[in-house]
């Protein structure tokens, strides 16, 4: 059901230290911990005696000991004390290990086959590492709904104009026409709207005034990130192939969708702007700003999980609905891919 061979974010980097942290990620129980030096290690939370979390068990130095009967694990899953019977270690006494890597602030975890796993093939944040450009802090939310509904949402410019009308709404929203392009690694959804004032979140944020031409650039990359972009700029000066001007202001939000099992997500996000790199006072107003939209989010796709799932009549589509069903159907023939390859194994 989920693409396995990727990197999903498995939480913030500054979440997990010297204890045992018990996680659930695409249906895998999963302990967390750090070794001394820092270098995370994901484990199966499951010891293979009487399958008591991990996570129920202690640290000794770099090596996890079964809460139950002591049985101690490495970094890498293999038993290396069987305390209840000295030097006779079952050679079945193993867990699986996940490759796990820090970068962006984020904690990134493989959970398919660990050979695979190369840590270039985790997302590029542009501009990360630029001075002239501001991050917020950003967040976490764990939303009660499958990860695919929250794609559908990021895939989505229009729902805006009905769901963030004190934060993203704005004229141009609810009926501009939609551009839909598939892409190397998935689907952007975008469309250029002319002449019309900032929208709410932003109008304090853009560095000019008057009218605005405004980009809404919605991209899901397969499995489940989602790049927002949001370029503001004064009217007439905008639209598909305009360069930037010195009053251009760039808003990227970054979704980082990690499904928990089929009806439950995390979802984590921050922002990363062109401006005004060391303003606190301006991070944590876009922070909260961008908050305050995902709960309205979460309220709609809770319900929206709950209604699909439970459906009495037919639903239907809407011609917003393209960009989101493309990503669907590419990333369900990635995820019949890797099963087809799993099974000829
Ligand atoms: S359950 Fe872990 S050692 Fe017995
Ligand atoms: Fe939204």
């Amino acid at each position: 059901m989920f693409l396995r061979n990727t990197w999903y974010v498995a939480g913030w980097s500054k979440d997990f230290g010297r204890e045992l942290k018990a996680e659930t990620f695409l249906g895998d129980e999963v302990v967390i911990y750090r070794k001394a030096d820092g270098t995370p290690v994901a484990l199966e939370d499951a010891c293979p005696h009487r399958k008591l979390p991990l996570s129920d068990g202690t640290i000794e130095g770099d090596v996890v000991v079964c809460g139950y009967h002591g049985l101690t694990f490495d970094c890498s899953g293999s038993c290396v004390a069987s305390p209840t019977q000295p030097g006779k270690i079952p050679s079945k006494a193993v867990v699986r290990s996940y490759p796990v890597v820090d970068r962006y602030r984020l904690l990134w975890i493989w959970m398919g086959d660990p050979a695979l796993a190369d840590p270039n093939k985790i997302f590029e944040v542009e501009n990360f590492d630029n001075p002239d450009w501001g991050y917020t802090d950003g967040g976490v939310l764990d939303i009660d709904c499958n990860y695919l509904w929250i794609a559908d949402n990021l895939l989505d410019p229009s729902h805006v104009a009905w769901v963030h009308l004190t934060s993203f709404a704005g004229a141009g929203t609810d009926d501009e026409p939609l551009d839909v392009e598939r892409h190397d690694d998935g689907v952007i959804v975008s469309r250029w709207i002319y002449d019309k004032p900032a929208s709410p979140y932003y109008k304090d944020l853009v560095k000019f005034d008057g009218n605005c031409d405004r980009l809404q650039h919605y991209q899901m990359d397969f499995p489940a990130i989602g790049l927002n972009k949001s370029v503001y700029t004064p009217a007439g000066t905008g639209g598909p192939n305009a360069p930037h001007t010195d009053k251009t202001y760039i808003n990227i939000s970054y979704n980082f969708m990690t499904p928990i099992d089929e009806d439950r997500s995390r979802y984590f996000w921050f922002q990363h702007r062109n401006t005004d790199p060391h303003d606190q006072a301006i991070s944590e107003k876009m922070n909260a700003g961008a908050r305050m939209a995902f709960e309205e989010d979460r309220r709609v796709l809770v319900a929206v999980h709950r209604g699909m799932k439970n459906k009495k009549t037919q639903n239907l589509d809407l011609g917003l609905d393209k960009g989101a069903k493309l990503f669907r159907l590419h990333l369900q023939r990635l995820i019949d891919q890797e099963n087809t390859a799993l099974a000829a194994e």
